[in-house]
């Protein structure tokens, strides 16, 4: 079996196709990705309209370069999945639109993905997939949250953010540092020559005993440092913030990682989302899971962000295991989120 995958929930249009063994795990045959990133950046942000014209420009290009990768012809795929949401409504009803106008062309039937299972299920397109049953830890822009996974489509919510998602603190902490969009890796560059220490920042929640996290009081206390600093900080000081920014972000992210993983007696830590690239984060995961004996998983770096291979490879997931509801030639009944 074939499926064929449509992300376009924000700023990439991405395009993929997964191949549905009888047995063993689905493979990406072909993917095909465009940032918008360069578009956007002379906002300081997504520009929501813009973007959806992009993906309009992008989609069906992408997706010819995707089958002529695989060499297989439209009439060969089996499934259509698309990014159902969460998202920006224009930029989604793109992906859905082209996934149901070939869908219902093709006589062939559609299937709904959450963006956050695409994240979630994207290690399993590494070499080295991790096993069920799992927490994961999924740090995106928009969201931050630790879950219980015990298999493709049993997902248990431990704790989450109450305010401002991690990459949400990366990027507008990167923004009150002067840095383009998006600010995450920017700011993780710019740490990579600072000095944590420089700078006493707070760390929410980090001994509130639950899985849960809150950032937004990090922003506003590196607002009141960068305003200490006045007009003209030097390059050293805006390294020493923004190293001591990342560090606060991943101690957290870190300590609850933990936490989840003590309450939950599991062995096994899967990251994923854009803020799972980050290195200092992969470092400090990794010191301490292997305290703990506990293996864990990350997707490939270029995987970490959205594409087109996490709605495929879902798809496939689900389809492979039974727990998908295919619609014929018409969108998924869940509608948008
Ligand atoms: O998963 P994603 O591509 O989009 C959402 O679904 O939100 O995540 C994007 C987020 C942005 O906030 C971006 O700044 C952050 O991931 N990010 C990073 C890094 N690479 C991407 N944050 C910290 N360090 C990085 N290396
Ligand atoms: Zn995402």
């Amino acid at each position: 079996m074939l499926v064929l995958g449509f992300e376009s929930s924000c700023d990439e249009t991405g395009v993929a196709l997964v191949k549905v063994p009888e047995q063993g795990a689905p493979q990406l045959l072909a993917q095909a990705l465009h940032s918008q990133i360069s578009m956007h950046q002379a906002y300081g942000g997504v520009v929501p309209e813009l973007a959806s014209r992009d993906h309009i420009r992008r989609v069906l290009p992408l997706t010819r370069e995707v089958l002529s990768q695989a060499q297989v012809s439209l009439q060969d795929v089996d499934v259509i999945a698309y990014t159902q949401g969460p998202g920006l409504a224009g930029a989604l009803l793109v992906g859905a639109g082209v996934a149901v106008a070939l869908a219902a062309a093709l006589e062939k039937p559609t299937l709904g993905i959450h963006h956050l299972e695409g994240h979630l299920l994207s290690p399993f397109l590494s070499a080295d997939a991790p096993e069920f049953p799992f927490v994961a830890l999924l740090v995106s822009g928009g969201h931050t949250q630790l879950m219980r996974v015990t298999e493709v489509g049993h997902y248990e919510i431990l704790g989450e953010t109450i305010d401002d998602a991690a990459g949400e603190a990366f990027d507008k902490s990167a923004k009150l540092l002067g840095l383009p969009y998006p600010g995450g890796p920017h700011l993780a560059k710019l740490a990579l020559s600072g000095d944590a220490l420089a700078f006493t920042l707070p760390r929410p929640l980090l001994h509130s005993g639950k899985p849960d996290f809150s950032f937004a009081g990090l922003k506003t206390a590196v607002l009141t440092q960068v305003k200490r600093l006045g007009d003209s900080p030097s390059d050293q000081q805006k390294a020493d913030l923004a190293a001591a920014t990342q560090a606060a972000i991943v101690e957290v992210l870190v300590k609850k990682s933990m936490l989840a993983l003590k309450q939950t007696g599991l062995k096994r830590l899967v990251v994923a989302g854009g803020v799972g690239a980050n290195s200092l984060l992969r470092e400090q995961l990794n010191a301490a899971c292997a305290k703990r004996g506990v293996r864990v998983h990350y997707p490939e770096l270029s995987l970490c962000t959205d594409n087109g291979a996490m709605i495929a490879m879902a798809a496939a997931m689900r389809l492979q295991r039974g727990v998908a509801t295919l619609q014929p030639g018409q969108a998924g009944a869940g509608g948008f989120e």
